[in-house]
């Protein structure tokens, strides 16, 4: 039996809301291992015989179909699709009910075969809950729980003030400014990275993995999840043509779980690198800690970089910079920005 949440709100903050957010994006499933098919299930549409629900399960705007499925037979629905069972969560005190409450049974999710293949699996937010799992959440707690975050203030803070010194000069392009001035908050703490590596490079990585997340991860979109032998087939067998996109992300996940990575360790090699979670991962791995190996290190500074792909969506297009504008951070052409910026750099 799966169980997928399609919660979009109200759930915690920050990173966890992140990795809630790219779960959900992504469709992970959540199993609930080990319960026979003819216990009850929740209530769901009547599907056809062996295929069960395929053609009810959306390839597109999947929340709209399951809002509406979930009006008929309430919160938590259920369809089968080819052997497979999906629960659907959609209200945030279900959801809650779950996977807080009920954490303990509901915190484990079936590997998704397109993770796997594409090389997702690193991501905490694809992992199975093993012991693994456990490792890269302990060592992602010690870094970004609350009482640690404080650590990362006078970072953001400074990056603040750089970014509307910089906004004095030039206001073009605003909404990529952001993104990159937020890349590099994020790519001094998680991997050390000195300004002047921080390129669009790092924002691309970001809005490729978003785009391209969302797409491999529409529930139902690829058969290969249902039936993971189809996985076998190769790219030019008719009807195939879904592997050659499975070969682009896999350069794409690639890139995210090393250049970053890379850049870091270049960087702390000429001495350029400043303290942050890689370089302490790094010490506690030559130090005591030998469950941490590069892998795992790997993995959770990507998984934290890649926390980043929520950020870097919400202040997609150029819709954003009207709503910035409208709520007066940015001042209309003519009137006195700089004597604005000038009384913010100076504010505490
Ligand atoms: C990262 O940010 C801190 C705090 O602002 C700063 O002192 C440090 O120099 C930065 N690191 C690099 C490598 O630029
Ligand atoms: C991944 O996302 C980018 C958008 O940033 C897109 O250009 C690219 O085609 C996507 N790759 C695949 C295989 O869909």
């Amino acid at each position: 039996m799966m169980l997928q949440a399609t919660v979009s709100d109200g759930i915690g903050d920050g990173f966890l809301r992140s990795v809630v957010l790219v779960a959900i994006a992504s469709a992970v499933f959540l199993i609930a291992r080990g319960r026979s098919s003819t216990k009850r299930l929740p209530p769901g549409p009547p599907g056809l015989p062996v295929i069960g629900n395929v053609f009810d399960i959306p390839k597109q705007y999947s929340w709209l179909t399951y809002q509406n499925l979930a009006a008929k037979y309430g919160d938590v629905l259920c369809v089968q699709a080819l052997g497979h069972t999906l629960i659907i969560v959609s209200s945030v005190n279900a959801a809650i009910d779950l996977f807080e409450k009920r954490s303990t049974i509901y915190s484990d999710r079936p590997a998704s075969v397109l993770a796997q293949m594409i090389g997702w699996m690193r991501n905490l937010a694809f992992m199975r809950y093993d012991d693994n799992w456990r490792r890269m959440r302990r060592l992602f707690w010690h870094h970004f729980q609350p009482s640690a975050v404080v650590q990362y203030r006078p970072l953001q803070q400074r990056e603040a003030r750089h970014f509307l010194r910089t906004l004095l000069d030039d206001q073009t392009d605003l909404c990529g400014r952001i993104k990159l001035s937020f890349c590099r908050v994020l790519l001094n703490a998680t991997y050390g990275l000195p300004e002047k590596d921080i390129t669009h490079r790092y924002v691309e990585l970001l809005e490729q993995s978003d785009a391209n997340i969302s797409e491999a991860f529409i529930p139902g979109a690829f058969f290969v999840e249902f039936m993971p032998w189809l996985r076998h087939i190769p790219s030019w067998f008719p009807g195939a043509g879904w592997q050659q996109k499975v070969k682009q992300w896999q350069a794409q996940a690639t890139g995210v779980f090393e250049e970053p990575y890379r850049a870091g360790l270049d960087a702390m090699k000429r001495g350029e690198a400043s303290s942050s979670m890689l370089h302490e991962l790094i010490e506690a791995a030559r130090g005591k800690e030998t469950e941490i190996n590069e892998e795992l290190i790997k993995g959770t500074t990507a998984t934290v970089f890649l926390a980043g792909t929520d950020t870097v969506r919400s202040l997609a297009g150029p819709r954003h910079a009207e709503e910035l504008q409208l709520a007066g951070c940015i001042l209309p052409e003519g009137a006195s920005a700089a004597g604005c910026i000038l009384y913010l750099l100076q504010a505490p």
